[in-house]
């Protein structure tokens, strides 16, 4: 059985996350963890802060604290955040941790001694106000693409594509605005992702018939706009320093000038997918450290390395943003150090040890906000934190993996959100679980009842939940979430149907063993609910769970059959605590009030 090894795209320590950031990385990663987890396959889920680079710095300016202390703050509140939100990473790391500085260190030496490494005199903006080169995020000017003119220096967020900031038209510093800037020449790596434009056209072709149309036809869209070499380091001081490293000659014996980049770091986008070995190397020192042994590197590297690695289906989470550098850049880094090229473009083997390439990698479109977009410096729609302050995690859960924006993007809206709640959560599940429940307290003194045959009712039930649970599974396991939402939703409907056509308050008054057969697997259901439901709820399967005496998190039930006999007869059993309140009028309002509603979309972002 092979072991699952789940990431999600690292989020910037750099403020408060809105529920787009959530919908479209951590929280399908965090339900996929717990399903295979369910299925008893080992599992790692890997998240960390990506804490280098412009976007962290540009925060913690802002904040006016130094980038570390406001890296370290921002870490523990993701963290904490993320747990409200049930988010069951098995490690939660930093970017900047001794591991992944290491690692990053060592893969750059390796790629340079491999020939894929080259240095080259560039031009950058440079800000006479400022005193300062203006790298990536600092610079602010419109789009040469799109004409968006609040385009940043390394991505267009309209247009999704990536810049340098000399392409902006009428650049301005992000620091102080000024627009007084000129173009100097400054020493620098660059990969040489250009070799590699052959191999990642196979590697990507291979894989259209796995991915999501989204992810290849992104891919492919770089690869056919031709793939640049990329610069890797930056003129800013925080960061993977690129000094420390004790460089051995390329393979024309020559070795990067030091002195010339000594200043510089790695750039955030060299080191941050690095990030996703180094916050498992931190995962397995924490582990080592809490049994009291040494860390041992091959309890990390038994998830990346071969041979180690070969039972390990590693699988990616992140918005569509984030592509081109894990479809591209990332696999670049990875392709150069475990392979080499000749003159012939032939690429054979140079690691014994070759690291892990993605296997599956599921990318998300927008999840808007009445249409337009969530804006975090416009503070437009709703934030992780705020968004626990007004309802339960599993309300968000919920709505944000049914309408995940998986085909096309999707939007938020407080009035959808409502019915939805309502329809789903509070009138089917809560109901049904809740009715089950209070009617074997009441009738049967807590406990399942025994007594009884089944009759073609039960048994027309059992067949048709097995058959929709192996389509809910089959969609698990594809990561098509809307349709395994929808799927489970049709589960817990079945459930209804067969407490209205089984009746068992009308039985009990005449067939007492009748309503017994009907009690009995009324709460099969509801423990087969609260188990196949935990991906999405968490915390309800939990209550559910308590309340039938059923162990959480449970195993995931056989798709051979007898899915509706865990429960055996005279166990007790009793009501769980309200499952799902229903989101009322007034507190709609208040909220559109509050966060903006239509019109606050209409505004540009
Ligand atoms: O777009 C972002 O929020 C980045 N911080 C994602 C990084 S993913 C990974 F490569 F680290
Ligand atoms: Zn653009």
């Amino acid at each position: 059985m092979s072991r699952i090894l789940i990431t999600s795209a690292l989020p910037y320590a750099a403020g408060a996350k809105h529920l787009g950031n959530l919908a479209g990385s951590m929280l399908p990663a965090d339900v996929y963890a717990r399903f295979q987890r369910s299925r008893g396959r080992e599992t790692l889920y890997i998240c960390a802060t990506d804490e280098h680079g412009t976007p962290a710095e540009l925060a913690a300016a802002a904040a006016g604290l130094p980038v570390a202390d406001f890296c370290a703050q921002a870490h523990t509140k993701l963290y904490e955040i993320g747990r409200g939100f049930g988010l069951s990473f098995d490690h939660f790391g930093r970017s900047s941790s001794p591991q992944n500085h290491r690692l990053t260190q060592r893969f750059a030496q390796s790629l340079w001694e491999a020939g894929f490494i080259e240095e080259r005199v560039t031009q950058q903006v440079y800000s006479l106000a400022d005193r300062r080169f203006l790298p990536d995020r600092y610079v602010i000017g419109t789009c040469p693409h799109c004409g968006y003119d609040a385009a940043r220096g390394d991505q267009c967020e309209n247009c999704t594509r990536v810049l340098d900031p000399a392409d902006l038209i009428h650049p301005r510093s992000a620091i102080s605005g000024s627009t007084e800037i000129e173009i100097r020449d400054s020493k620098h790596l660059f990969l040489r992702q250009s070799l590699f434009a052959g191999k990642l056209r196979a590697w990507i072709e291979g894989k259209r018939s796995e991915w999501p149309n989204l992810v290849t036809s992104i891919a492919l869209k770089w690869l056919d706009e031709g793939l640049q070499d990329r610069g890797i380091t930056r003129d800013l001081s925080w960061g993977v320093p690129v000094n420390a490293i004790d460089w051995g000659p390329d393979p024309e014996g020559r070795r990067p000038d030091a002195a010339g980049l000594a200043s510089k770091v790695f750039y955030v986008w060299f080191d941050a997918p690095i990030e996703y070995i180094g916050a498992t190397w931190e995962w397995a020192d924490a582990q080592a450290r809490e049994a009291g042994r040494e860390p041992d590197d091959a309890d990390w590297e038994r998830w990346w390395r071969a041979p180690g690695a070969a039972d390990v289906t590693y699988v990616e989470f992140m918005g569509k943003d984030n592509v081109p550098f894990h479809t591209v850049g990332f696999p670049c880094t990875l392709f150069g150090v475990n392979e080499k090229v000749d003159a012939g473009g032939r690429f054979t083997p140079r690691e014994n040890a070759p690291w892990k390439l993605v296997d599956e990698l599921k990318g998300f479109n927008w999840l808007n906000y009445y249409g337009g977009k969530f804006s975090t410096s416009q503070k437009r729609g709703v934030f992780m934190d705020q968004a626990l302050d007004l309802l339960p995690a599993d309300y968000w859960r919920w709505w944000l993996t049914a309408n995940a924006p998986e085909s096309a993007d999707s939007s938020f809206t407080w009035e959808q959100f409502q019915d939805q709640i309502n329809a789903d959560l509070a009138d089917v599940l809560g109901n049904f679980v809740n009715r089950i429940c209070k009617f074997a307290e009441s009738r049967f003194e807590g406990v399942v009842p025994e007594g009884g045959q089944p009759g073609a009712l039960d048994e027309k039930l059992e067949a048709d939940v097995l058959a929709k649970l192996r389509e809910y599974t089959g969609h698990m396991e594809e990561r098509e979430f809307r349709k395994a939402t929808a799927a489970l939703r049709q589960l817990w409907v079945l459930g209804n149907q067969y407490l209205t056509e089984a009746a068992p308050w009308t039985a009990i008054k005449t067939d007492r063993d009748r309503a017994a057969v009907a009690v009995r697997y009324g709460l099969n259901l509801a423990a087969l609910f609260g188990k196949v439901s935990e991906p999405f709820i968490p915390f309800a399967a939990e209550k559910i769970a308590d309340a039938l005496g059923e162990p959480y998190p449970g195993r995931w039930p056989s798709l051979e059959g007898g899915v509706l006999g865990t429960l055996e007869p005279g166990r007790p059993v009793r009501a769980p605590e309200v499952l799902f309140r229903k989101v009322e009028a007034d507190q709609v309002a208040e909220w559109r009030e509050r966060f903006g509603g239509p019109e606050a979309a209409a505004e540009p972002a």
